[in-house]
């Protein structure tokens, strides 16, 4: 299996949620491949944003070695399920759609702990240091959720 998170840059929210999961892929010894990307590629190479690395190994998943890149529509071929952080990158990530199948693919990734509310995990760029941890422990949960749903095989 394969998933693809996916935010505005790919330098804060996408790249932590990527992180988060791959960590405990490995942890787990499953075999899913985790990759992230960004709506805009206006940090295409960049690394993850200073703020969000230095969260990140505060709170021990280091994402320093990941590298920023352009959501392509090619990804709805490589990937099984891309979940996005918000309504603004859902709707530009629907817009490159090609079909119903395509279409199928595309969470927001807080529906996986709170099911139908569609809420969005707040963009920390604009904002203070806070943001990022919260940003770091709405992902956590998450992908803990994420884990276990693909350990009982509810994800395929
Ligand atoms: P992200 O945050 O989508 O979580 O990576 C942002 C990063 C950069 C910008 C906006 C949001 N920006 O406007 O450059």
């Amino acid at each position: 299996m394969n998933i693809l998170m996916v935010c505005l840059g790919n330098i804060c929210r996408s790249p932590m949620a990527d992180g988060l999961l791959r960590k405990k892929i490995a942890e787990n010894q499953l075999e899913v491949f985790v990759d992230s990307a960004g709506t805009s590629g206006l940090h295409a190479g960049e690394a993850p944003d200073h703020r969000m690395r230095q969260t990140a190994k505060i709170l021990g998943t280091p994402i320093d070695q990941l590298r920023s890149r352009k959501f392509v529509v090619e990804d709805f071929d490589r990937f099984d399920l891309i979940y996005v952080m918000d309504k603004s990158n859902r709707s530009n990530v629907l817009q490159l759609a090609r079909n119903e199948k395509d279409q199928e693919k595309v969470h927001l990734i807080l529906n996986s702990i709170h099911p139908g509310k569609d809420l969005e995990v707040p963009d920390p760029y604009f904002g203070g240091e806070q943001g990022f941890i919260d940003v770091y422990q709405m992902l956590d949960d998450a992908t803990d959720l994420i884990l276990e749903k693909i350990k009982k095989g509810q994800i395929q």
